[in-house]
């Protein structure tokens, strides 16, 4: 099959998994339709910054998914060290607020200041895609979703965010709020015949992609199936599908 860098740079595998040999044998079997992959806090927790080289060793980016939010010194800090590790953007969790979001981007310019490395890129968390209305009065948030994720999504770009994570569904609520150069990552992606788990606001990957995901974030489906290529190439297609649609 012939791939194109394209379609490929569109995919991002969530390597949702605690082992190194794992991670290795996921990588050689997935990085033809791979563009980038995500180290979460599983894996990352688990076996530290050795996950984020066996992607790089295969010419592929990470995205380091640590969802910051915590004071902005602390933040800071955590940012600048990111940029040792040469990935190509990370997560903070835009209700961590403003000054926390302007620490972020502070860190990463000490850090590349430091370190002769790319500067990654700032994901702001809007809602996670497993949260829904209920969710937001477990927590106090007495406003309706869809007003939470444009001021969440506002307060990301306006302080230094290059991106935002939210569902697919969100993008066109809150696009017209934000800037245009705004990347959208979106999680939250199944095929037509996958289970949800703990997933609430999903989409298909071709749905995802015409509805403006600038890249879709995919783990169980591809790291749970028994032919992790088959399930690949079928996103693949998708993804094609999508990007054709939205011409
Ligand atoms: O397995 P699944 O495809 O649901 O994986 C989704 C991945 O995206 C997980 O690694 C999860 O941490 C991440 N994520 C998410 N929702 C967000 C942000 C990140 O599900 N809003």
């Amino acid at each position: 099959m012939n791939v194109k860098d394209e379609v490929r740079d569109k995919i991002c595998l969530a390597l949702d998994v605690d082992s190194l040999d794992l991670v290795k044998e996921i990588v050689e079997e997935s990085y033809q339709y791979v563009g980038l992959y995500k180290v979460g806090k599983e894996l990352f927790i688990s076996e530290g910054a050795s996950s984020i080289k066996i992607p790089q060793s295969f010419d592929r980016d990470v995205f380091l998914d640590l969802k910051l939010h915590d004071i902005p010194n602390t933040v800071q800090g955590a940012s600048k060290a990111i940029v040792k590790h040469d990935v190509k953007m990370f997560t903070v969790h835009a209700m961590g607020g403003k000054e926390m979001i302007q620490a972020a981007v502070r860190g990463i310019n000490e850090g590349s200041k430091q370190y002769e490395n790319q500067k990654p890129k700032i994901l702001g968390i809007t809602v996670l895609t497993s949260h829904d209305a209920n969710f937001l009065k477990e927590i106090l948030i007495d406003k309706p979703l869809e007003y939470v994720l444009i001021e969440y999504a506002k307060l990301a770009s306006k302080n230094g965010c290059d991106g935002i994570v939210c569902s697919s569904k969100d993008i066109r609520f809150i696009s017209p709020h934000i800037h245009k150069k705004i990347i959208y990552v979106t999680p939250g992606v199944r095929l037509g015949e996958d289970k949800k788990s703990d997933q609430k606001r999903v989409s298909t990957p071709q749905d995802a992609i015409s509805n403006g995901s600038s890249m879709i974030v995919v783990g169980r489906s591809i790291i749970d199936s028994e032919n992790r290529k088959k399930v690949l190439k079928k996103i693949y297609e998708e993804v094609e599908k999508g990007l054709a649609y939205k011409k």
